[in-house]
């Protein structure tokens, strides 16, 4: 496998991205070369070796000698049909599995719950062919036998993931922050405050003292201005207003401060959380607004979330994160222009993607392919 061949496999975004992305990524992955002499040294890993590294984190065993010869003598064109053919195994299922409980903290029974669901979501997915995007939006979740059925939010809508009590018990707190937090940085990658461009704001006014005076009504003098995030906070952590503590979904829920002196700030009462909002009447509504489009409740959130950009770049992010081992910083180093190449050529396949089809199309890109045969394995240099 030589450079010549890699380039010759390269799209012809690939020569602009190169350029700008190439010491970013390669630096951020792999740390920087201790010197001139030693990078050369350990310069040109083997895509070979790339694959041989994969291997027990997709097909779940070690590459075999017939597919070491494949690379060889394929490069990476035929990386890419090697990493293709061990999705279609069924162990892919457990790195799929695998790949849930590491990056989004999902998995195990607690409190009564099935922190299964999400992963039995995902697999239930890839095996069908299903799109990436029904992870957010799917009309049912899976049970531990693979079987499609309510989720156990009880809802009266499903949002894949979303509606299972596993993501919403997890992730349970005061106003819902927590949630909504959760919600945009699992899934596409972003923190508050986001661009006032891509979410528009609230009116500061419309909001509960502890957000709309400039340090916090209560206790939290920190000096920021609460209502920079959340005046965003506000619409996200809204959709969750109906759903209590433990996931279940509450129809009465009210969105107001629970009277009970005892009660901590933040929880409504039956075990559901108050609304940023103001208003009694505003605050008991699930109704809001994501990314600026205006929605009746979390599973239409959801398909705005699952069609925007920045939820295949997301999930390449994460994938790239997961399959390569990487460490968190390093991991949100990745250049985002790298991140969409890869959503892009993923969508360019002619369908929705799948799973496989973003994991396929983010190890085998070439800058990620170069990266790794440039600088070596994380820590060899
Ligand atoms: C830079 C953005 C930002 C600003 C400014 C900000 N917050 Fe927050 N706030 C956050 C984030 C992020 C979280 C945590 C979300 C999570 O749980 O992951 C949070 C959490 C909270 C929580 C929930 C704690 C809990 O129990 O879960 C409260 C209450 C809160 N903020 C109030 C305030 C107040 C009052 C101010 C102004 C003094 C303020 N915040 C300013 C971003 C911000």
């Amino acid at each position: 496998m030589n450079r010549r061949s890699l380039n010759n496999n390269s799209k012809l975004s690939f020569v602009t991205l190169k350029a700008c992305l190439w010491a970013a990524f390669g630096l951020a992955l792999f740390g920087p070369p201790a010197g001139h002499a030693q990078q050369t040294r350990s310069a040109l890993k083997s895509v070979t070796e790339y694959a041989a590294t994969l291997a027990p984190f997709i097909a779940l065993r070690p590459i075999t000698v017939e597919e070491r010869a494949r690379v060889d003598s394929g490069g990476a064109p035929e990386l890419g049909n090697l990493l293709r053919s061990w999705t279609k195994q069924p162990l892919f299922s457990d790195s799929v599995r695998l790949f849930i409980e590491t990056r989004y903290s999902f998995g195990g029974n607690e409190g009564g719950i099935d922190h299964n669901e999400p992963a039995n979501l995902a697999v239930f997915l890839e095996k069908t062919g299903r799109p990436w995007t029904e992870f957010l939006t799917s009309t049912s979740c899976v049970d531990s036998n693979g079987q499609q059925k309510a989720c156990d939010s009880q809802a009266p809508f499903t949002a894949g993931v979303l509606t299972s009590r596993s993501f919403l018990a997890q992730h349970a707190g005061a106003f819902n922050i927590s949630r909504s937090a959760k919600l945009l940085k699992k899934f596409t990658c972003q923190e508050y405050p986001l661009s006032t461009t891509l979410e528009p704001p609230v009116r500061t006014a419309d909001l509960i003292d502890l957000f709309s005076s400039p340090n916090g009504a209560i206790t939290f003098g920190n000096g920021k201005n609460c209502a920079a995030c959340h005046s965003q906070f506000a619409k996200h952590a809204q959709l969750f207003v109906k759903f209590d503590s433990s996931g279940r979904y509450k129809a009465s829920a009210t969105g107001l401060q629970n009277p009970d002196p005892q009660a901590s700030g933040g929880s409504s009462t039956n075990g559901t959380y108050v609304s940023h909002f103001r208003a009694p009447e505003r605050a008991q509504r699930e109704n809001s607004e994501v990314f600026g489009k205006t929605v009746a409740n979390l599973a239409e959130a959801a398909k705005i979330l699952a069609e925007h950009p920045t939820y295949h770049e997301c999930a390449a992010r994460n994938m790239i994160w997961h399959y390569l081992r990487m460490n968190d910083t390093t991991a949100k180093a990745i250049p985002t222009a790298l991140v969409s190449d890869i959503a892009v050529k993923a969508r360019a396949l002619g369908r929705s993607p799948t799973f496989s089809d973003l994991l396929v199309t983010a190890l085998a890109h070439p800058v990620v392919i170069e990266s790794y045969t440039k600088h070596g394995k994380r820590g060899e240099e």
